[in-house]
């Protein structure tokens, strides 16, 4: 094989370390070619893991044809293309899929890859819709397929290190934590000058009519904006910072959920959210997520114990808020966890070992409950809470 220049300056140094040999590779189809298919595809050439991408499925040209000029060049292969993600599923020349697609379909595609055999990186969240989520984490407990879920702080060190804190007893008993995360700009507003009714396959993109109406640049492209697609902030936002919670805890599923919110700001015809608050209960600990794109106020993410305080964003411990003699001694860093491998080198070595890799399927179906609870509850005004022996919301 060889490789021009240009080709290896446009995927960066980890190209020529992600080659193996033929028989061991692993080919991967990537279903969604927008900004987040971006980083994964990046993500796998820094992973090493001799994994190949050799499909790309989206239904905007513009997204597909770029990203599978970049594939071709990497990997020295032009990837086939295709507007349905089925047509990738029926390969059986591709391994596992990488789903990047609008947040609606991720539990559709999930179980259609692991019906068909394919072990899947699906990207957060899980589901936006309670039905969903349920129908395609059980497809996914009927099978035999290795599922990473893209809540990638799961292979982050300083939060590992942070739940080890926690789970030790380093701040005593945790009974509520606060979350704020604040960003000043129209979030999620796009340039809409390149979208060409020709350049898409509307009908796929409808996905079995989940997305209505004729062709709608702003719902492809913006569709972080609308219902049909996402549940706003608790499926963009909340799952990543919420699954913390799941997993610091170690408690699956919330009690209770409480959410307030609306387009305070940008009146600019989006149905999610800008400004957005809920209360999630779990056993003992009450947790309160707040966002708003209204304000640069930046994150924070405090776990409060009986024995300390600790910044989880800056990865501190402290005695803050504690008036007990145990309280903690030692304030200052928490010192992340050593050598711990990519989300997606996690993935890519779990479909070798078919071990559970560290964003399971349960860990999604967790952030999708207490997605889903939050969502429903900012829409119905009520309270939602989570029958965990029926798994069911009520
Ligand atoms: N883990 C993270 O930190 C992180 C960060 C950003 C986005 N995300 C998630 O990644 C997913 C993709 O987000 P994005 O920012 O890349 O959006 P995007 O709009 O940039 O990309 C989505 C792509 O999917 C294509 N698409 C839409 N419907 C399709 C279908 N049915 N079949 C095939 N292709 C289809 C679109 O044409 C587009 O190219 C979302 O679920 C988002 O929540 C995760």
């Amino acid at each position: 094989m060889t490789f021009s220049r240009r080709a290896l300056l446009a995927v960066g140094p980890g190209f020529l370390a992600a080659q193996g040999p033929a028989n061991d590779r692993i080919r991967l189809g990537l279903i969604g070619a927008g900004g987040r298919a971006r980083d994964l595809f990046q993500e796998v050439l820094r992973a090493k893991e001799n994994a190949h991408i050799v499909a790309v499925c989206d239904v905007w040209k513009v997204n597909r044809e770029a990203m599978s000029a970049n594939v071709a060049k990497a990997f020295d292969a032009p990837p086939l293309q295709s507007t349905r993600y089925q047509e990738l599923l029926a390969r059986k020349d591709i391994d596992a899929v990488l789903i990047a697609t609008p947040d609606v379909t991720h539990p559709r595609i999930l179980a259609d890859a692991v019906a068909a055999g394919k072990d899947v990186y699906v990207e957060k969240p899980f589901a936006v819709n309670f039905a969903d989520g349920k129908m395609a984490w059980q497809a996914v407990k009927n099978s035999k397929q290795v599922v990473q879920v893209g809540t990638q702080r799961r292979s982050d060190s300083g939060l590992i290190a942070v739940a080890q804190a926690i789970q030790s007893g380093a701040i005593g008993k945790v009974t509520r934590v606060s979350m704020d995360y604040h960003f000043q700009s129209p979030r999620w507003n796009k340039d809409l000058s390149n979208v060409r009714a020709e350049d898409v396959d509307w009908q796929a993109f409808q996905f079995g009519g989940r997305i209505t109406g004729p062709f709608n640049a702003r719902k492809l492209r913006e569709w972080q904006l609308f219902r049909e697609t996402t549940n706003g902030i608790s499926g963009l936002w909340l799952c990543h910072l919420i699954d913390l919670a799941a997993w610091f805890l170690n408690d699956p599923y919330p009690k209770n959920a409480m959410t307030m919110g609306g387009v305070y700001l940008y009146k600019d015809g989006r149905e999610t959210s800008d400004v957005y608050q809920t209360m999630i209960e779990y056993r003992d600990c009450l947790v309160t997520f707040a966002m708003s794109l209204t304000n640069a106020a930046g994150g924070r993410n405090l776990w409060f114990g009986t024995k300390g305080t600790i910044d989880a964003e800056a990865c501190k411990i402290s005695a803050d808020g504690s008036l007990l003699p145990d309280r903690v001694t030692q304030p200052g860093p928490i010192p992340r966890a050593p050598g711990v491998e990519s989300h997606m080198a996690n993935f890519l070595r779990c479909i070798r070992t078919r071990q559970t890799p560290r964003a399971s399927v349960d860990a999604g179906f967790s952030h999708a409950v207490a997605g889903c609870m939050a969502a429903t509850s900012l829409e119905t005004g009520r309270r939602v809470r989570f029958d965990p022996v029926k798994l069911e919301l009520a």
